[in-house]
């Protein structure tokens, strides 16, 4: 793996990563929460997003006119979103002290457009070392959770309770989301020390009292 430069000069990096649904919004949530109730500066930002530019790149992703973007063009366009990401905000936050939560970082990139959409996964990293400057989270809260339950808690919030996988293109929708779990795992067992797995196959509140039992040593 990439030798990463780690969060910044006083701040605290932390991520949320795992297959849609896993929980990831809701954590970052309630960490930001609990950190504020401890009187930390607490900077939460949302991938892609969160400047300017990113909300533009934001919308051309997931617009749906343009069902002919290659997966490299995604992969370039998250990336830049990124690039900007840590410019405006990750590293001035850092530079204060602050902590900073991002929801989704670069470990999606990677395993959605590289081990899952089986892309280049080698280039997905130099694109992103090279982006971002090198900073990696201090640690990654990894949410794991069966594809199965992930979509079914995705579908469930715009009150959709069929199970998933159904026809045949669910199915497919189905196999790339074990494939994203898988991705992530693999990703994980690499970078043992920076992605911490967390199983959020429990209530928020009992996956959230797993997070901060671990970051707790890291605000010392
Ligand atoms: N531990 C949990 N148990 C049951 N339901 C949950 C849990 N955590 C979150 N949810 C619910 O599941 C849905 C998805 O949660 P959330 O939006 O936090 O996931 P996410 O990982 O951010 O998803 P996405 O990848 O789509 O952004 C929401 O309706 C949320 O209220
Ligand atoms: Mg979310």
């Amino acid at each position: 793996m990439i030798k990463h430069e780690q969060g910044g000069p006083a701040g605290l990096f932390l991520t949320l990563e795992g297959p849609d649904g896993a929980g990831k919004t809701t954590q970052a949530r309630l960490l930001q929460e609990r950190l504020q109730a401890l009187g930390k500066e607490v900077l939460l930002v949302r991938e892609p997003g969160g400047t300017a530019v990113g909300e533009i790149i934001r919308g051309l992703l997931l617009d749906p006119r343009y069902p002919e973007m290659t997966v490299a063009c995604e992969v370039l366009l998250y990336s830049a979103a990124r690039a900007q990401l840590v410019v405006e905000q990750i590293r001035p936050a850092l530079a204060r002290g602050a902590v900073v939560i991002s929801d989704r970082y670069w470990d999606s990139t990677l395993v959605y457009q590289g081990l899952a959409g089986r892309e280049d996964l080698a280039m997905i990293q130099s694109i992103n070392f090279w982006a971002t400057g090198g900073l990696a989270p201090h640690r990654t809260f990894l949410l794991d959770l069966e594809a199965e339950k992930g979509l079914l808690r995705v579908r469930g919030a715009k009150g959709d309770l069929r199970p998933a996988g159904g026809d045949r293109i669910e199915q497919r929708e189905l196999d790339f989301h074990r494939r994203v779990r898988r991705g992530f795992l693999e990703l994980a067992s690499w970078e043992q020390k920076r992605i911490c797995v967390i199983p959020a196959d429990k209530a928020a509140p009992l996956v959230h009292d797993c997070i901060w039992e671990k970051v707790i040593p890291l605000l010392q």
